[in-house]
């Protein structure tokens, strides 16, 4: 049985999201619920594809490479001069090259942290410390992966990325709680771009290794990123929630 999506209308009335690669993937379809669930929406991308998913939802759009400092606080100054003030900050932007360590490059591995690790502690700094001056709560959503929690082949800068992740985001609840909440997703094997390019015969092995026996809707992902940033969630932070479709229960 398929995922269905339930959106809860005005469930982020009033606030504002800004969700990082939200040009394509997961980072769009997150754009796209945020919008219809109330939110006011900063999408910001170094595509600038990310303009038609803005204009598509009445949402901004900001041309940011994750990975700059000054574009990453230029983008929470151009959130604040638009919409007022920052309340979910969702780190989600990526770009990877999956190669085992001893065919990865240096400067490979410097832009797959530059924009997992250094541009999401950037996004987090940027956002806590709008949230603090503005004297409210906030979220910050950081997409994880079910690779912080497993080795596997060919994915050590990633892998390394992603469990970087987690450990943030437990720092970040802890040095902020109770006003400002820190949640990871860790999602399986999502159907974006990301993953169109394995082939089939890769693609049959995973599914192999997915009790489920399928990849997820990217509004799966969406789904769960609109609860745990809701005041639904409101205990929820310092931890990561999993959407795996049992991928890691089988060990
Ligand atoms: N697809 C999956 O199976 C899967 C599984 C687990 C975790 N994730 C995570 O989900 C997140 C989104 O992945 P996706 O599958 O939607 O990928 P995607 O490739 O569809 O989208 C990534 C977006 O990030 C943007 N981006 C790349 N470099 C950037 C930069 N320097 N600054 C700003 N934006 C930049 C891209 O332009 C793109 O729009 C990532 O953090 C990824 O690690 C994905």
């Amino acid at each position: 049985m398929s995922a269905r999506y339930f959106p809860v209308p005005g469930r982020h009335d009033g606030r504002v999201y800004v969700i990082t690669g939200g040009a394509e993937g997961i980072g769009r379809t997150c754009a796209e619920r945020f919008a219809e669930e109330g939110a006011q929406v900063m999408v910001a991308d170094v595509n600038p594809a990310g303009q038609d998913v803005a204009d598509a939802i009445g949402g901004a759009f900001r041309q940011t490479d994750m990975a700059d400092p000054d574009q990453v606080r230029a983008l929470a100054a151009a959130t604040v001069e638009r919409f007022g003030r920052i309340d979910i900050w969702h780190n989600n932007a990526f770009s990877a090259v999956f190669k085992p360590i001893h065919d990865q490059t240096l400067d490979e591995f410097d832009a797959i942290t530059g924009v997992g690790i250094r541009g999401y502690w950037m996004g987090a700094k940027a956002a806590v410390e709008q949230m603090r001056a503005q004297g409210g709560k906030g979220v910050i959503v950081n997409t994880a992966s079910v690779q912080s929690f497993v080795g596997e082949k060919g994915f050590s800068a990633y892998q390394a990325t992603k469990g970087a992740v987690l450990a943030m985001t437990r720092s970040l609840a802890v040095d902020h709680a109770p006003d400002i909440r820190a949640v990871a997703l860790a999602p399986g094997l999502i159907l974006t771009r990301a993953v169109e390019a394995i082939p089939q015969d890769v693609m049959d092995e995973v599914l192999d290794g997915i009790p489920a026996g399928r990849g997820a809707d990217p509004r799966e992902v969406a789904s769960l990123a609109a609860f745990v940033a809701s005041d639904e969630a409101d205990y929820m932070s310092g931890t990561a929630v999993i959407l795996d479709g049992a991928y890691l229960a089988i060990g």
